[in-house]
């Protein structure tokens, strides 16, 4: 079979970066084509993603070793590693039967009723950095929406919710939630491999005092419950999967919220008519939401190893392929959202995007991010107006291979007149 690509490098810099046209010119060739030279076939089209995440016995989510590459053989960095604890494969990057035990341990954490339970604290969370924002503006400096908003709502409200508030600082769960997040999607110079290795351990030394404390003591969080819970009659976790089950937590639930606050902001400043819109009709916020999620797809993307000789969109892959599931692209395809570039707040289907993955390890987090999301821009657009890009602004995507988002978002507001029900009040 003749094979068609689209122009230009998909893992290029450039391309992460900014890879809308070349998703655009992808879709207008094929749902899915192999990269030459590669073991990688890359998967663009939704119906494509969807029949893949579906076909668990086929592709697997078992690909945290591909991934480890050198840096698995790296002397030092193991030395390093092994002052800790090992590293086992819970929820990402396991599959059936070891990830549906995991999965329904963490699921007990993230159900509607504890995500609703928690709404409250968001809110709290959301106010203050709202108050310190125009604080920080009524000083005359630059406020950096990424940095001052966007970053420190997803850490403080998981930090809270793993048992970290109060014995850690935010900037230090970001820290490694960080070093995770780069040993996992950048090619990154063994300098930092190293960096990060530290503060690997570093966060488990950290995680084992709190998981012995609600050994001893459970105070009814997430880390009581993870500690605690048992299904099934199933034996509890041990020391190195609560670990392992924290850290993707941390890391899964900061940066992509965090990308899809900063990324939502900016659509709404550069579409002032859906912005109206919305600050007069805040019930349309939940679909709002969707659509910021549809059109950014922090996840940009994500692995599967193929287990058996088969085929995907019609193109045959052999065991051992590894597939590019392109959330971002399949959100983009034209066959399934028309004008797929524009941000439309009342969307009809926009909740049907694949930004939070889908079938059996569709993200855990979804319902907790969707409040977030929702409580966040309940209470900007019911506090502040005007919102514009700062004088000389520059906006920069970070380039990763599965993160993408931006690295700073300088804004300018002004506070909203008119005596505006607060965000708790419209969500009543
Ligand atoms: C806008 C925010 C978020 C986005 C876009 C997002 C996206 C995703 C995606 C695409 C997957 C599926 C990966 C796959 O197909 O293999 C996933 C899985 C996961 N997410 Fe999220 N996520 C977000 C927030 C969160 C939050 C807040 C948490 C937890 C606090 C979280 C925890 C997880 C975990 C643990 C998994 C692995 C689940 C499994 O394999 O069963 N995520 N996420």
């Amino acid at each position: 079979m003749k094979t068609v690509l689209p122009p230009g490098n998909p893992f290029a810099p450039e391309t992460l970066s900014d890879p809308w046209a070349f998703y655009a010119a992808a879709h207008r060739i094929a749902p899915a084509f192999a990269l030459p030279g590669t073991p990688i076939t890359y998967v663009i089209g939704y119906d494509a993603v969807v029949d893949a995440v579906g076909r668990v016995e086929e592709f697997s989510n078992a690909f945290g070793t591909d991934l480890a590459g050198a840096r698995s053989q790296d002397p030092e960095v193991t030395a390093i590693l092994e002052t800790g604890w090992p590293a086992v494969d819970t929820m990402l990057t396991a599959d059936p039967p070891v990830h549906t035990r995991y999965r329904k341990l963490v699921n007990l954490a993230f159900s509607m009723k504890k995500v609703e339970a928690l709404e409250a604290r968001i809110r709290e969370i959301v106010v203050q950095l709202i108050a310190a924002m125009e604080a920080k503006a009524a000083r005359g400096e630059t406020v950096d929406f990424v940095a001052d908003f966007a970053i420190p709502l997803p850490v403080a409200v998981i930090a809270s919710e793993i048992g970290m508030q109060g014995s850690t600082d935010v900037l230090t769960v970001k820290r490694w939630s960080d070093a995770f997040a780069d040993r996992l999607g950048q090619m990154i110079p063994r300098e930092r491999e190293l960096e990060c290795a530290r503060e690997v351990v570093e966060f488990q030394r950290h995680s084992k005092v709190l998981i012995d404390e609600r050994r001893a003591n459970p105070t009814g969080d997430l880390l009581s419950d993870l500690v605690h819970a048992s299904v099934d009659g199933e034996k509890p976790l041990d020391d190195a999967e609560i670990m392992s089950v924290l850290q993707q937590l941390m890391v899964a639930g900061n940066e992509t919220t965090t990308s899809t606050l900063a990324a939502g902001l900016l659509n709404l400043i550069q579409n002032p008519e859906a912005l109206a819109r919305v600050q007069n009709d805040p019930a349309m916020i939940p679909n709002m939401v969707e659509e910021m999620l549809r059109l950014e797809t922090p996840t940009s993307g994500m692995w599967r190893v193929v287990k058996r000789d088969t085929e995907i969109a019609g193109i045959p892959v052999k065991a051992g392929t590894m597939l590019m599931l392109r959330y971002a692209a399949a959100n983009r395809d034209p066959s399934r959202f028309d004008n797929p570039d524009a941000f439309l707040p009342d969307r009809k289907n926009a909740r049907t995007h694949l930004a939070f993955g889908r079938g059996i390890h569709m993200c855990v987090g979804n319902m907790l991010s969707r409040k977030e999301l929702a409580v966040a821009f309940q209470e900007l657009l019911a506090r502040l107006d005007s919102f514009a890009l700062a004088p000389g602004a520059q906006l920069v995507w970070k380039p990763n291979m599965l993160l993408r988002g931006l690295s700073g978002l300088p804004i300018t507001f002004t506070a909203r007149t008119g005596a505006p029900q607060t965000g708790a009040e419209q969500a009543a």
